[in-house]
């Protein structure tokens, strides 16, 4: 695997690239790797030539009392897990490279950006869009990989995407869940043993839904109230919100019909969990 840390270094080593022209599938991350990541890698490498991963703790995208400085960056063991699954080229460039002095310009997906996480965590969503058009940029894939986890931003990077006429397509893979259903994330590791047990109630929240559709309501207030009180029920446990939206462009759904995306955020002792899933009127 290459490592290169700088934009430059990054151009050289596509220009070789071009002179023997293949697929690239593109996944960028902020590092400590799960098993989501390497699931994203694995599609990654099936359906492209070329894999390059990024990893950058984006500081746009941290609010000022968020957890950017304590946010884990084990780029060692990073650095060895993207080796093992064959990945081509890590590209790891710096804060002072992607945001330089004076930097003033930055992407705003308009009023999806202010919706559910984004009105929560203000300014976000354009950190987010930024870094990522930035990379998209530099990078330049044909492929490009985002894990349904994060649901809101996979929907605000489709439609920039779309609105800025990029030449890559968006792919969004499952989520990979522990095995008793606690979504992988970065995050999970602050959690402490009692809090892990805790944090199944987000997954346990989003099944129980899915089984009233199942079973006939189609009403999403009643549905998010049942929700409200699955949460509530869990003592170390505190809804930030839960929503039931359309999973194209997250607009309110008040029926679920034909299918609907219920997110999820939830403290966790301090640890804020997100989740989702789309729920279904007729299960596959
Ligand atoms: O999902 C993430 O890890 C980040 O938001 C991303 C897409 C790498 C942008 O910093």
């Amino acid at each position: 695997m290459h490592i290169v840390n700088t934009i430059a270094d990054f151009r050289q080593y596509q220009s070789r690239k071009l002179a023997a022209p293949s697929s690239l599938a593109f996944v960028p991350t902020m590092g400590a790797l799960h098993e989501g990541h390497l699931n994203l890698v694995r599609q990654a490498r099936e359906l492209a030539q070329q894999v390059v991963v990024s990893i950058f703790v984006n500081p746009t995208q941290f609010g000022p009392v968020e957890d950017y400085e304590l946010y884990p960056r084990p780029l060692s063991q990073d650095v060895a897990l993207l080796d093992r699954e064959g990945v081509d080229l890590l590209f790891l460039p710096s804060v002072p490279e992607l945001y330089p002095p004076g930097f003033r310009t930055y992407v705003t997906v308009e009023e999806m950006s202010e919706r559910l996480c984004g009105h929560f965590r203000p300014g976000h969503f354009r950190g987010v869009a930024t870094v990522v058009l930035k990379l998209l940029h530099i990078v330049q894939p044909d492929l490009a990989f985002f894990g349904q986890k994060d649901a809101q931003q996979c929907i605000i990077i489709r439609r920039m995407v779309e609105d800025l006429n990029l030449n890559v397509r968006i792919v969004i893979a499952p989520t990979v869940r522990e095995p008793d259903g606690l979504a992988m994330s970065s995050r999970n590791r602050y959690l402490s043993g009692e809090e892990r047990r805790a944090a199944t109630v987000l997954f346990q929240s989003l099944q129980e839904a899915q089984r009233e559709v199942t079973s006939g309501e189609r009403d999403a207030e009643r549905i998010l109230q049942q929700v409200r009180e699955r949460v509530a029920r869990e003592p170390l446990a505190r809804l930030q919100y839960a929503e039931i939206v359309s999973s194209q462009d997250l607009s309110e759904v008040r029926k679920v019909e034909g299918e609907a995306l219920l997110l999820l955020a939830v403290f966790v002792g301090s640890t804020r969990l997100i989740d989702n899933t789309i729920l279904q009127v007729e299960r596959p």
